[in-house]
């Protein structure tokens, strides 16, 4: 079976005055699904948007929104955003002591767990969970901003993520986040991503054009 490879623009990059409009060209360019980056100028040094932008946005787009949730206190919000239309909802490890009750409260909710961490979090710190979650996160920059430089230790972490993934026997998705272009994302992919976030690549100048040549990209990485 060949390995599928989705890509997840980030809107956080997006021209915010026009964003279902460069969220419909993403999708019709071969975007697999859109990524929400949520904060709340608490956990991250930023604020971005929230609940009534997934809600509207919703309104007129079907395709899979995969809400990465930068919040403190994700348990207090996750019955909202999946009634908001969310269907992957991403919680970070660092923000909680409690994983096991959101991981049940995103399942209540008939949504896909996905469970991130940060550049500085051990992976091991989420290995006893791995057999519950659909999508593992692992952040490549900082969380906080778009834009910023891609950390290449997080190779290291990426392999590590898959090494378990296969040793364990777990489904679960390897999705990185931060920093990735066109240079980086197949060293990210033979890594053992499965899910690429682009916030700044996808949403800087030509849209289609920008997706077209990554989706190139990925086709030479995985042999296609
Ligand atoms: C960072 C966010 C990322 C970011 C990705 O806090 O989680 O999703 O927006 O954007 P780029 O690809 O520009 O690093
Ligand atoms: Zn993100």
């Amino acid at each position: 079976m060949s390995r599928k490879i989705y890509l997840s623009p980030s809107i956080l990059a997006a021209d915010f005055s026009r964003l279902g409009e460069e969220i419909q060209k993403a999708l019709e360019a071969g975007a697999d699904m859109i990524h929400f980056d949520v904060m709340d100028g608490v956990f991250v040094p930023n604020i971005s948007f929230g609940i009534p932008v997934i809600e509207s946005l919703r309104k007129s787009i079907s395709a899979v929104f995969d809400i990465h949730l930068m919040i403190s206190e994700p348990e207090k919000y996750i019955k909202d955003f999946a009634k908001a239309g969310g269907d992957i909802l991403t919680f970070h490890i660092e923000t909680t002591s409690h994983a096991h009750r959101v991981i049940s409260m995103i399942k209540d909710e008939g949504k896909k767990v996905g469970v991130a961490v940060n550049p500085a979090t051990p992976i091991l710190m989420i290995k006893d969970i791995l057999d519950q979650i659909d999508v593992l996160l692992v952040m490549s920059v900082n969380p906080g901003f778009s834009g910023q430089r891609f950390i290449p230790s997080v190779l290291k972490k990426i392999k590590e993520a898959h090494l378990l993934k296969v040793e364990g026997g777990h489904n679960f998705l390897i999705e990185v986040d931060g920093g990735l272009n066109l240079e980086n994302s197949s060293e990210v992919i033979t890594a053992g991503a499965d899910i690429l976030v682009l916030g700044a690549y996808t949403f800087t100048g030509n849209i289609t054009e920008n997706i077209k040549k990554i989706k190139k990209t990925i086709e030479k990485t995985i042999g296609k």
